[in-house]
């Protein structure tokens, strides 16, 4: 989801200081060889790939968001001692190994089609007019082996040319947009971007519309919470802590759709 380039290392590749709160490390933590982007650092075993960095002297500008696997911002390749195979994670999540190869691709140029989901059908044809390329997927799989996620991304694409807009929105559900598996495609596929043109098409026009979401909205700009919004927001520390742990709660274990406050004033 970033849009250009990674981390700038500040120090010289054997520099052993951690840099900010990022890497806490366990009493006499061992070290370890890595390396990135073809150079030697030695860090403390147990890190992610993003602390380790972090470690020896790289400093995020970009490249790097949630650190909870869930933005997309830092998905990295690597490769294992010994072993041709190429890896794919993401490093706030993959913890490092000795002599790991790894280098950051936060960015992938993929075609992005431009519409407006405002105008736009929900159709079949609206996909296949926005990312005609989508018909040169040979069916190699290599974009579900790249995917950290887990996503079946070759199932979502067959869902796509079959114009299924459900299914493709449900398989795809978990994608971040890191753009990993259009960097494997030899069809130079834009997968994660049509996917998310499926879920908008989805989520805006097919999928059964929240009711109790357009009641509440409507209840808010109606000014309905107002009132006491100001008499919390005139509260002090106290009386609102009294208030928050004095409150009406659902009792453990109490069968969902069963219980309901004896204030129902706000609901
Ligand atoms: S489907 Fe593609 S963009 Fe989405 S998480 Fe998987 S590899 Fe990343
Ligand atoms: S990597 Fe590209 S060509 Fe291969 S299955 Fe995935 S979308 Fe199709
Ligand atoms: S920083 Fe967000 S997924 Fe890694």
């Amino acid at each position: 989801m970033s849009d250009a380039q990674t981390a700038q290392c500040k120090c010289s590749p054997t520099k052993q200081v951690a840099t900010g709160d990022r890497a806490i490390l366990p009493e006499g933590a061992k070290t370890i060889p890595i390396y990135v982007m073809g150079k030697k650092y030695e860090v403390p075993e147990t890190l992610t790939i993003m602390k380790a960095m972090e470690y020896a002297g790289f400093r995020f500008l970009r490249g790097c968001g949630c650190r909870g696997g869930i933005c997309g911002a830092c998905p990295t390749v690597y490769r294992k001692e010994g072993d041709y195979k190429l890896h794919f994670g993401l490093a706030c999540q993959t913890v490092m190994e000795p002599n790991m190869y790894l280098a950051q691709i936060p960015f992938y140029p993929a075609n992005r089609a431009t519409y407006d989901i405002e105008t736009v059908e929900p159709a079949a044809e609206t996909i296949f007019s926005l990312y005609p390329e989508l018909f040169r997927c040979v069916a190699c799989n290599n974009c579900t082996k790249a995917c950290p996620m887990g996503v079946e991304v070759l199932d979502y694409v067959s869902a796509l040319k079959q114009g299924d807009i459900a299914k493709a929105a449900q398989l795809s559900f978990d994608c971040i947009q890191c753009g990993l598996c259009a960097s494997r495609c030899m069809g130079e596929l834009p997968q994660y971007h049509v996917a998310q043109l499926a879920r908008r098409l989805y989520g805006k026009y097919i999928q059964p519309k929240a009711e109790h979401l357009a009641k509440r909205v409507q209840e808010i700009e109606s000014g309905k919470y107002e009132q006491l919004l100001d008499k919390l927001s005139r509260m002090g520390k106290d009386e609102l802590e009294k208030l928050y742990k004095e409150r009406e709660r659902e009792p453990d274990l109490v069968p969902p759709g069963t219980w309901m406050p004896q204030d129902t004033q706000y609901l």
